[in-house]
């Protein structure tokens, strides 16, 4: 088996190619808990991401029998040992599309950020892998189904095939909500915070100490549960309620609330873990002084880990940017904002 991938030789040997790209998003009320078959406990929102992105591409062969497991490259080197969540989608989806089990498969997928900054990874491949295969099955137009298996692959990830927001989760007399699968949001919001920009502050870089998953599953038997599902509800109508009025105030009180109740949550499990390090209080505490000391609207949001996620309205980006510069230096800081969402670079029908 090659240690590189060597593309021309793949096409050289009749295998044809499909590409996708999507980003990572923002989750501003947050999924946390999942009952059986990653349906979420919860409903959340979130913010598609521009620069932050994963490309996959998929080379396919169709053959006459069933063909050899799928071989996975990242960043162009074999890393099949990295493979678990890309390998267990592909074997879903193909429970369901017997055809997918006559394609050989051979996958390289890079992410635009840096591998060890914490950003979750699993949101944009998942979305950009589902999106793949769905292309090669010739299914890619309904995007509720490739948000359907971004869901199996990620729960957070089907979120990410909508731009520039998603809701996932079913809610009471809420048409167009799914526990299944994402659905955009966004004939009614303001412009003002419909163009938000994203400001994540890599605080840690590297392994996070309990998985998500891990996380996930404590939320089961966790003795907040149920006030937990409640205010994420409550949380969910308050947000489309700032979000349509443009109340700016209420978007991120909301927002700041829902990332400390995430990771209350965590604090109070059990067992019980902590994500955030002494600098992510530092960096809250700073973006409360700039909004404070220089009428800015910034608020900050926390994912399952340490590093900070600084929202504002982009009108206010040229002012935001240098105060965050000036404040948070020699922090390492990506400067991204709500983008497109999931695209087919080359699908297989061109
Ligand atoms: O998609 P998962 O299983 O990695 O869960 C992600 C959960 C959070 O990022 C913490 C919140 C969210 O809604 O994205």
């Amino acid at each position: 088996m090659n240690q590189e991938i060597k593309p021309q030789e793949l096409l050289n040997n009749g295998y044809e190619l499909v590409v996708a790209e999507s980003p990572s998003n923002i989750a501003l009320v947050k999924y946390w808990g999942k009952l059986k078959g990653q349906i979420p406990m919860n409903p959340s929102i979130s913010y598609t991401l521009d620069k932050c992105k994963t490309t996959f591409e998929v080379y396919y062969k169709k053959l006459a029998t069933p063909a050899e497991s799928p071989i996975f490259y990242f960043e162009g080197l074999i890393a099949n040992k990295f493979a678990g969540k890309t390998l267990k989608l592909i074997d879903t989806i193909a429970s369901d599309f017997k055809e997918l089990r006559n394609y050989h498969l051979v996958l390289n997928s890079r992410n635009s950020f840096p591998h060890s900054s914490g950003i979750a990874s699993s949101a944009s491949s998942m979305s950009a892998l589902a999106f793949c295969l769905m292309d090669i099955l010739e299914k890619s137009s309904d995007t509720n189904l490739v948000s359907y298996y971004a869901r199996l692959g990620s729960g957070s990830a089907c979120r990410s095939v909508f731009s520039p927001m998603a809701s996932w989760g079913k809610i009471k007399n809420i048409e167009n909500t799914s526990d299944k699968y994402a659905t955009k949001i966004s004939d009614k919001i303001s412009t003002e915070l419909r163009l938000v920009g994203d400001t994540i502050v890599l605080v840690h870089e590297g392994e996070k100490a309990v998985s998500s998953t891990d996380g996930h599953a404590l939320m089961n038997s966790h003795h907040f549960r149920e006030n937990r599902i409640k205010n994420a509800h409550k949380n969910y109508l308050s947000l489309i309620n700032a979000l349509e009025l443009g109340d700016i105030d209420s978007w991120g009180q909301i927002i700041e609330s829902e990332a400390l109740e995430l990771h209350a949550m965590m604090m109070t499990s059990d067992p019980a873990y902590l994500l955030m390090k002494p600098m992510t209080l530092e960096v809250i505490e700073k973006v409360r002084q700039i909004r404070k000391e220089h009428s800015v609207n910034t608020f900050f949001t926390l994912d399952a880990g340490p590093n900070v996620h600084i929202l504002y309205p982009l009108s206010e980006k040229d002012v935001v940017i240098p105060l965050l510069k000036k404040f948070l230096s020699p922090l390492k800081m990506i400067h991204d904002q709500v983008g497109k969402g999931t695209k087919l670079i080359k699908s297989k029908k061109c």
